[in-house]
């Protein structure tokens, strides 16, 4: 049989081997504690689970429209008026199977081929291998300051064929958030070029220093550039009801997304169309705060307790989302390596960070318990001390 030179191409997503190791070996009864998942370790908040169920008994099984419902669509733009102030028609926002799919729409409806996409590292591991299937080129910008990119930077990677710069604020796996300021720098550098703006939100309500900003609220110019990739995975807590959405000012973007989505999805599910109505409207803002404090004293103890292990660095305090982003260079720069040794010997399991383009540096996700977090992190700790 004869395969796909495209689909062949495309690597296997590290954290989500990751994640079905340390699951394997859970199943074996081996005790893990996993610091792998990229998803709240919190229940859906109940005012979901609730429209989700009513959804089913009111019979709403049918299709619905490509891009969603026109109450789902509502609730979007309801969303990004209240949280940013940005006035989106219905017709301007898709709903998607994930913030995953949204990217996808985008990424083939934008990138010809050979055409260049900016990626900031350490970056969200899916972007290249999206960008390389659409027949694109990934330009990788290892910033050299608190993992965000600057305009000089940004400046220097711009070439004739830069399509897109993807901009993940806050950032999954460095936690970095651009402050206001920084923004503006990068938005000036694109004024008078044609390059697009996947602003990739998807953890912009868990921010614990600081403010988000999101890139379309910037100026006119940034707005009209701008595609916002936002979902309800990590701000809500429902990563397995699969809702993501795109918001664009451009009706020939829009329209080639939506065509996209027709010809391979159709509709996203409708019972998850339901229930992601009172997220998106501030129904659940209570719960959310809720979960963001407890993520922020996560961080908190896990940032105190990795900073005082003598050959890991922290170089910078994540600001958002619920990673942290470690060197262990010094311990050894094979971090795959770090990693697998570090799952065999203590049952630890961590991503290495070359999944994320930057090797010799690898990820915590705190979106587990605190008593997980202090057992894991003094495995860890001991682990480095005993390092061989
Ligand atoms: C930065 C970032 N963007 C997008 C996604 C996609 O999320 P989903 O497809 O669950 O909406 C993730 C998930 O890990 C992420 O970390």
């Amino acid at each position: 049989m004869q395969f796909s030179e495209k689909i062949k191409g495309l690597e296997e997503s590290i954290t989500l081997a990751i994640t079905a190791k340390a699951k394997l070996l859970k199943e074996q009864g081996v005790r893990v504690i996993s610091f792998s998942a990229g998803e709240p370790d919190f229940d859906t908040p109940q005012v979901v689970k609730s429209a989700a169920i009513k959804a089913i008994n009111d019979g709403c099984g049918k299709y619905t429209p490509v891009s969603g419902t026109t109450e789902v669509l509502k609730a979007i733009c309801t969303k990004l008026k209240k949280d940013h102030n940005l006035d989106y028609e219905t017709s301007e926002v898709i709903a998607n199977v994930g913030a995953k799919h949204s990217l996808f729409n985008a990424i083939q409806a934008l990138v010809c081929d050979g055409d260049e996409v900016i990626i900031p590292a350490p970056y969200w591991v899916t972007y290249p291998e999206q960008v390389k299937y659409s027949g694109g080129v990934p330009v990788i910008v290892t910033p050299k300051k608190d993992f965000k990119i600057s305009a000089d930077e940004l400046k220097a990677a711009i070439t004739p064929k830069t399509k897109i710069l993807i901009l993940n604020n806050p950032s999954n796996p460095s936690g970095a958030l651009y402050s206001k300021d920084e923004l503006m720098a990068l938005a000036k550098v694109l004024e008078g070029t044609s390059i697009v703006v996947l602003a990739d939100e998807m953890y912009e309500k868990l921010v614990y220093d600081g403010e988000f900003v999101a890139f379309a609220s910037l100026s006119e110019d940034a707005l009209k550039r701008t595609v916002t990739i936002n979902g309800l995975s990590k701000c809500a807590a429902m990563p397995g009801y699969r809702f993501g959405y795109s918001a664009s000012k451009n009706k020939e973007l829009n329209k080639l997304m939506k065509n996209l989505q027709g010809q391979c999805t159709s509709n996203i599910c409708s019972i998850t169309q339901a229930a992601a109505v009172p997220a998106l409207v501030g129904e659940i803002d209570k719960d959310i705060e809720m979960m963001k404090k407890e993520f922020k004293k996560r961080r908190d103890k896990a940032c105190e307790m990795i900073n005082s292990i003598n050959g890991l660095k922290l170089s910078v305090k994540p600001s958002g989302a619920f990673y942290l982003f470690i060197d262990c260079s010094s311990v050894n720069p094979d971090d795959v390596e770090f990693c697998a040794k570090l799952l065999d010997d203590k049952k630890v399991a961590c991503v290495p960070g070359s999944g994320f383009g930057m090797s010799g540096y690898f990820r915590i996700s705190y979106a587990t318990s605190m008593e997980n977090i202090i057992e894991g992190i003094e495995k860890i700790a001991e682990f480095v001390k005993e390092y061989k």
